[in-house]
């Protein structure tokens, strides 16, 4: 894509906040492999964060705060760092727990490239 301007990139970036923004502008977290963290998701975070990533799984609306909407607003000011310290890290006072110990950083990485894409 030699004759699109980085400007442009961005400027697309800004309007889309999408994961291929973020792997265009060569940001770390999105180094993941979405297809293998697909699959980690759909073991271990479907039934709270929703088969799109909406928080509707059937565990996470039920929950007080419900599971995490990725397409939200105020989720899409989170930098993809600071997605991945919740997943490692968990969220306190919310059901959403620390996967560090159960996840290796590789798998951290891909589920955080799958749940990128989730942010549309
Ligand atoms: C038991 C239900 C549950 C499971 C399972 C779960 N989460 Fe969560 N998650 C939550 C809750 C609750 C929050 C906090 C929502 C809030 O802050 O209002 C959250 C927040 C998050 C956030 C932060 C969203 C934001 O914008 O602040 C991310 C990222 C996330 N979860 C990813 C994951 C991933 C990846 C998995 C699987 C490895 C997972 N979660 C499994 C319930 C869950």
């Amino acid at each position: 894509m030699s004759h699109i301007s980085r400007t442009a990139v961005v400027l697309g970036c800004v309007l889309a906040a999408s994961a291929w923004c973020l792997t265009a502008q060569g940001v770390s977290a999105a180094e993941g492999d979405a297809a293998k963290g697909k699959s980690i998701y759909q073991s271990k975070c479907v039934t709270c964060h929703g088969p799109e990533g909406k928080g509707d799984g059937p565990v996470g609306k039920a929950l007080k705060p419900p599971a995490g909407d990725f397409s939200n607003a105020e989720s899409k000011k989170k930098s993809a760092d600071e997605l991945r310290a919740i997943i490692e890290n968990g969220k306190p006072k919310t059901s959403m727990a620390a996967w560090g110990k159960q996840l290796k950083e590789t798998e951290i990485q891909d589920v955080l490239a799958y749940v990128l894409t989730l942010r549309k």
